[in-house]
């Protein structure tokens, strides 16, 4: 078959592009049969016919009279979007006619991806600013107590000063985190990220690349193009370093450098990166205590704790348990699909009797199982007997009860303690109140302080 013809069958063939001829009269002398099916007519209606009587708006005519292609319009047939090209034919300087064509399937196929990636893209954007943003505020720290209320002032004052360092200290569950996201949403950072780094949970060889990234190939299994670290994908925001205490020696040294230049390089790179970043830092160690242990730095230290609060434990605002319950039941309520309205007197007087070393996470916790005792008995209200897995002292005064059993009480609230101050670390308790660990393992279970998650 001669080239020419072999031309001609493929384009009249292909499904690729749509295209046409006319004549130097604007008839049409060919079309193919891509753009027959578009135009939803026969071939016969379309070729020997004037092109202006089946599409009027054709470029064909200027391009006719001007003798000049017109490259790259839109042009939309029966819903079809398409670039088009219309370029004039010459034989002997004369013009004949012109060729009009375009790549329809690329355009489609790029409309749809663009299409598909926009979507995409919205998505993760939703994502990204869903898991870097705070979701609580102070309206949802609950608690009027004046130890609590004190610290609620002081942590609005912390959100009015968006480039000063906190550092929040507080047993397990008491609130850090519900703190650190409120002062981020007050201050005029809110807009921008707010990003959680649990210094506990990641190992420490990752954690500095995880906190100032790094350049491509600086250790195996670098992401190629190297990664921002947290300080980076924080700039303009606050990052909440969480269980600070926990942090190694090593990258104790390098977070002071960062505080005290307010600048990095990222791992294996040379260049010093600038953020504007709070840092926001939380633990329930005494960090005190592990400066005198050398096992904290006395100058990280200082240069965290330019503003420090102190969340009380739930033990030490007992006051507050009435404001709580009212607070969390309507939640447990809707997540559970229970339908309890609140506790019987005897009840918030059992709650007030636990020393709640699991502070308000625990609570959250006890009255979700308690919610769910008293719907499976349909009781509207919580009452003692769905209280009956709390591990409370018994309920005669003082005055009535033996030595013996106000000994083990007073034991119980101590041990408590030390757990929850230690984050249920056994070994570590068992050192700070200079015990067994065996017998340590034997009270705990004798009392009932199992860590609640
Ligand atoms: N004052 C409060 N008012 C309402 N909810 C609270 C309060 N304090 C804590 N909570 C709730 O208790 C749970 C634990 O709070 P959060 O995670 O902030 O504690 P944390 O001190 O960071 O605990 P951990 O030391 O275990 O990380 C969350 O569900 C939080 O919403
Ligand atoms: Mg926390």
């Amino acid at each position: 078959m001669k080239p020419e013809c072999l031309l001609y069958s493929f384009l009249y063939e292909t499904t690729a592009m749509v295209c046409h001829i006319v004549d130097a009269d604007g008839i049409v002398r060919f079309v193919n049969k891509k753009y027959v099916e578009i135009l939803g007519m026969e071939e016969d209606e379309v070729v020997g016919h004037a092109i202006v009587d089946i599409t009027p708006h054709t470029r064909t005519t200027q391009v006719r009279k001007s003798g000049k292609a017109i490259i790259g319009y839109n042009w939309t047939v029966n819903g079809y979007h398409m670039i088009a090209s219309c370029i004039p034919l010459f034989q002997d300087d004369q013009l004949i006619g012109c060729f009009s064509y375009s790549i329809v399937m690329d355009i489609w196929d790029a409309k749809d991806l663009v299409g598909n990636v926009m979507a995409e893209l919205n998505m993760y954007r939703d994502e990204v600013i869903n898991l870097y943003s705070a979701r609580y505020s102070f309206a949802e720290i609950i608690g009027e107590n004046q130890k609590m209320r004190a610290v609620k002032d002081l942590a609005h004052k912390a959100a009015q000063h968006p480039s000063i360092t906190v550092l929040i200290h507080g047993e397990s569950g008491t609130g850090k985190e519900l703190f650190a996201q409120a002062i981020h949403q007050a201050s005029n950072r809110s807009r921008m990220p707010f990003i959680r780094v649990n210094c506990a949970a990641i190992p420490e060889h990752l954690l500095e690349a995880e906190l100032f990234g790094y350049e491509e190939g600086s250790f195996t299994g670098a992401r190629k193009g190297g990664s921002r670290g947290k300080f980076e994908l924080a700039h303009g925001g606050t990052i909440f370093l969480d269980e600070i205490g926990e942090m190694s020696p090593s990258m104790q040294s390098k977070l002071l450098v960062f505080l005290q230049e307010r600048e990095f390089e990222r791992l294996g790179g040379h260049k010093p990166i600038r953020v504007n970043v709070r840092v926001i830092a939380a633990t329930n160690r005494d960090l005190k205590a592990m400066m005198d242990e050398n096992t904290f730095r006395e100058d990280l230290y200082y240069r965290l704790n330019v503003l420090s609060l102190d969340i009380p434990p739930l033990r030490e605002r007992m006051d507050d348990l009435p404001l709580l319950v009212d607070y969390i039941m309507p939640c447990i309520n809707k997540e559970l699909k229970t339908e309890v309205t609140g506790m019987s007197i005897e009840a918030s007087r059992t709650i007030k009797k636990y020393s709640w070393p699991g502070n308000v996470r625990e609570l959250i916790n006890v009255l979700q199982r308690s919610a769910l005792l008293a719907d499976l008995n349909n009781d509207p209200i919580i009452t003692d007997k769905h209280l009956s897995f709390l591990n409370v002292p018994s309920g005669h005064d003082t005055a009535q009860r033996s030595l013996r059993e106000q000994m083990k009480d007073f034991e119980k609230q101590v041990i408590a303690r030390a757990l929850a101050e230690t984050r249920f670390n056994k070994t570590q308790t068992a050192q700070i109140l200079d015990m067994d660990l065996s017998s340590l393992y034997k009270k705990v279970k004798a009392y009932g302080l199992m860590e609640v998650n």
